[in-house]
């Protein structure tokens, strides 16, 4: 797989003019574009209309997480609006990632697209094992959540997880070489980590076997965003 076809660049802006214009500009080097909290909520539903416009596949991170009706029938929307990829947390249990993939499945069925990549999210790439074990009663540490995790994922029927890449040979192990790593927490040698914890580069990701990588501010806070990508691609292709 090309590094255009594994780098997803995260659209972490508030307003549907500033994300196009990005798209545009990057346009040549990015096929992936993230849609998350911060943009959905600003410009809504219509900039992933335009994104898919400009024949680019869109990411939709949501990141569900709620009884399995409700995100069911979320599911079942978004996958009318034709994303490639969207996600869930792992940790809102099997039924409701089960209940999650069998309704877009159905619906892209119904209305003849293809099934959308089902990720969930593990444990996020801000959290330590520190702060799980202090804050939310989690004594196996990162790793062992992780595992505990994808294999649920995994077990659900879903395409793979998001994870970090520290976690990914272990995630590969469980659940096998095609369950897909989407990895963010990308921080290339001129980013400081801001509020990332497990981190790594994009030579690291690539070398641990990362099917994307996920990157915003690494790109986005370059002052010249064209040559920061630039500089990615060399390193996901001499990795
Ligand atoms: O700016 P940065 O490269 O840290 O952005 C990472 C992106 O990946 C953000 O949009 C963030 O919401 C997303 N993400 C993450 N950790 C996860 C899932 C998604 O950082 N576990």
């Amino acid at each position: 797989m090309s590094y255009r076809k594994k780098l997803i660049l995260a659209l972490d802006v508030s307003s549907e003019d500033r994300a196009l214009e990005i798209v545009d500009m990057l346009s040549d080097y990015v096929d992936i574009f993230k849609v998350g909290f911060e943009l959905f909520s600003g410009a809504g539903f219509s900039v992933i209309e335009k994104i898919h416009k400009r024949g680019k596949r869109v990411f939709l991170d949501l990141k569900f997480h709620d009884i399995p009706n409700t995100v069911s029938r979320a599911a079942s929307l978004i996958t009318q609006l034709g994303v490639y990829m969207f996600n869930l947390h792992a940790s809102g249990g099997i039924e409701m990632m089960l209940r999650c993939r069998e309704a877009a499945i159905n619906t892209s069925e119904k209305i003849g697209i293809p099934v959308p990549k089902i990720i969930a999210v593990t444990v996020l790439t801000s959290l330590t094992s520190e702060i799980l074990k202090e804050e939310l009663s989690i004594a196996h540490g990162v790793k062992g959540h992780v595992k505990t995790l994808a294999s649920l994922a995994k077990r659900a029927g879903l395409d793979g997880v998001v994870a970090s890449c520290h976690e990914i040979g272990l995630i590969k192990k469980a659940c096998g070489a095609d369950f897909i790593v989407v990895t963010p927490g990308i921080r290339p040698s001129w980013t400081p980590p801001d509020d990332q914890q497990r981190t790594a580069t994009p030579r690291e990701a690539i070398r641990q076997g990362a099917d994307y990588l996920v990157m915003g501010r690494g790109i986005l806070r370059h002052p010249e965003p064209l040559k920061a990508v630039e500089l990615v691609s060399i390193e996901m292709l001499t990795g």
